[in-house]
């Protein structure tokens, strides 16, 4: 079993990762005795999702190997296929990917015989980022049906945008986003922020993904803050239960005033702990949910 892409899973599956993770949350123990091994192997830089598949990997009592792909042998040359098959040679029993391009695993799955969980492909999935969101969205509002959101920022270059746009609306959401029109994404809703942001349940952030861009960011970062920036200001607009989430890495004072990253309404280092539980869940599920 793989976790490549949410439109693999039904709502009915979505929701059972959800239960599971909060079990994990709420104290579920499940103990491999080190009978298994999970690989990391991160070609893009990462440190929630790498470290946080790792640590839900230690809490189930799996043993990990944590890839290093600057002193590897991509660098004489090597190929994703051949990197993958030989940590499947040397007997792992998962491999979790990240990788900077989009759709990455559709060459390994065929050939692959072990789970395949993809932990970000270029612009396109972030399956783990969108179920911890999800799992934040429920623990907060105990639904999905009927909530608003608004995901502010680089659209176009975000994975969490382009799966939390498909996913929150399976699950009866409204999905708005804002940002620089430069980074629209067609047929995503696009909405002026200053206008949908007393009517949202969630703002959620998105940073500026530079290392994704070939030409350099139109605004100054102080007009980009000023323009879409989510300040003290701002955050006085929302609904009173109103709550903000940013995948993270967040640049303060860029998308969010560094005040606001940890205010009352913040849920953003609540997402980092989520996903812990979400990880526990998602290789559970693939290395067997029977012990
Ligand atoms: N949210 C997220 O994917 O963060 P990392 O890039 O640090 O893994």
């Amino acid at each position: 079993m793989n976790v490549l892409n949410l439109d693999d899973f039904s709502t009915e599956e979505i929701n059972h990762i959800l239960d599971l993770a909060e079990e994990f949350k709420n104290g579920k123990k499940v103990d491999y005795q080190g009978k298994k091994i999970v690989s990391n192997l991160f070609f893009e830089p990462s440190t929630r999702t790498h470290y946080s598949f790792d640590m839900a990997a230690l809490k189930l009592g799996c043993k990990t190997q944590n890839f290093d792909a600057g002193n590897s042998s991509l660098k004489k040359g090597e190929s994703l296929y051949d990197t993958v098959k030989t940590f499947e040679m040397f007997g792992t029993n998962a491999v979790v990917i990240r990788h900077v391009e989009n759709e990455y695993y559709k060459q390994l799955v065929e050939k692959i015989n072990i789970p395949i969980l993809n932990a970000g492909d270029g612009t396109g999935n972030h399956p783990s980022q969108s179920l911890l969101d999800l799992l934040t969205i429920r623990q907060e509002f105990g639904k999905f049906e009927g909530l608003k959101v608004v995901i502010v920022g680089d659209i176009a270059h975000s994975r969490v945008a382009h799966t939390n746009f498909k996913i929150m609306q399976r699950l009866g959401m409204t999905v708005y986003t804002s940002g620089p029109l430069e980074y629209k994404e067609e047929g995503y809703n696009y909405v002026d922020f200053d206008e949908i942001i007393d009517q949202v349940d969630v703002v959620m952030l998105l940073r500026v993904q530079h290392e994704r861009h070939t030409e350099a960011m139109k605004e100054t970062v102080e007009e980009y803050h000023a323009r879409y920036g989510l300040n003290s200001e701002r955050v006085a607009k929302m609904k009173e239960h109103a709550i903000i989430m940013h995948p993270a890495p967040f640049n303060r004072n860029v998308e969010i005033a560094d005040d606001v990253v940890e205010c009352e309404k913040s849920r953003i280092f609540k997402q980092v702990q989520n996903g812990v539980f979400i990880r526990m869940a998602l290789l559970h599920m693939v290395l067997g949910e029977n012990v």
